[in-house]
């Protein structure tokens, strides 16, 4: 579900599921984009999930820089969430929440002991704004092997719950949360991993963008990639033009095709082919 447009009513919508979906669990899973962990996120979870247990999954962690991924982990943990490194297309890292899970519930599980109530699974819902990998993720946690226990009494008709073990149930629908696109950079990072809609920014703009952040902070991976040479002062668009002539992206009349240029550098970086890439830093 790439590409989505948010209007005023969607968000409410989605906040209003959100609110009502929350109060069923114990558990938060919260998915960001391991890529741009702050822009991925939306604040108004820590309100809608006050209260409840919460963890992070750095997902598309294969995509990120392994550095910053480390470094996302420790200013996650240190801000008291649980986190984890996931990749929920292979299922990397995926078999290790269920130990968090009941890390992370541990006093209500010791709270139910207490009042002598055993064997009650804890309750857990995956939310993430979206492409955060949300459906790839309940896909390769819950696997081939789950079972949907189905209607409950007292649950809002609808809901399925998706049996993991007999310690833990998982809402089978994620909680979309909205991205807050109001700050400049948070949206054109967004633009930049694919999570919101192109036409928001133009490609050509967007490459732009890219090539002086990967020229800064990833030098030698756009030569490496484009099998060009980018010499130190040169603008941005002239890097574009010099990627036309090497990947021979022409209109008619060998004009350069900028446009084809600045899409295949921009699908490049989301698919992970100019390198392992995090746009963002911690603090
Ligand atoms: P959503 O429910 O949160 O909206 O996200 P969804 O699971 O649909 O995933 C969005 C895209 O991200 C999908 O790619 C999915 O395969 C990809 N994805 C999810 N998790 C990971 C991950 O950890 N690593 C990588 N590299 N990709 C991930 P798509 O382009 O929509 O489909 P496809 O290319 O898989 O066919």
């Amino acid at each position: 579900m790439a590409n989505y447009q948010w209007y005023p009513g969607h968000m409410t919508k989605a906040k209003r599921m959100m609110q009502e979906d929350i109060k069923l669990v114990d558990v938060v899973i919260e998915l960001v984009d391991a890529r741009a962990p702050l822009s991925s996120r939306n604040p108004d979870i820590d309100e809608l999930g006050k209260n409840k247990s919460r963890i992070i999954l750095l997902n598309k962690s294969d995509l990120a820089d392994p550095i910053k991924n480390k470094a996302w982990m420790t200013y996650f943990a240190d801000r008291g969430s649980h986190v984890l490194e996931i990749n929920a297309k292979t299922g990397s890292g995926v078999k290790s929440i269920q130990g968090v899970v009941q890390e992370a519930c541990r006093e209500k599980i010791e709270r139910d002991r207490r009042r002598g109530i055993l064997n009650r699974p804890v309750r857990a819902m995956v939310v993430g704004i979206p492409n955060v990998g949300k459906s790839t993720f309940i896909n390769s946690f819950a696997g081939r092997a789950c079972a949907k226990t189905g209607n409950k009494p007292g649950v809002t008709k609808g809901k399925q719950w998706i049996r993991l073990n007999k310690g833990l149930e998982l809402l089978d629908t994620p909680g979309i949360l909205w991205p807050k696109f109001e700050d400049q950079t948070v949206g054109l990072h967004l633009a930049m991993i694919g999570s919101i809609n192109d036409e928001i920014m133009h490609l050509d703009e967007l490459a732009y963008d890219l090539i002086r952040f990967l020229r800064g902070e990833y030098p030698g991976f756009l030569e490496k990639r484009y099998d060009i040479e980018i010499p130190g002062e040169q603008d941005a668009y002239d890097t574009i033009k010099s990627v036309c002539v090497s990947k021979k992206c022409y209109l008619k009349g060998e004009k350069l095709d900028i446009m084809k240029a600045s899409s295949m550098i921009v699908d490049d970086f989301r698919n992970g082919k100019i390198g392992r890439i995090t746009l963002e830093i911690p603090g």
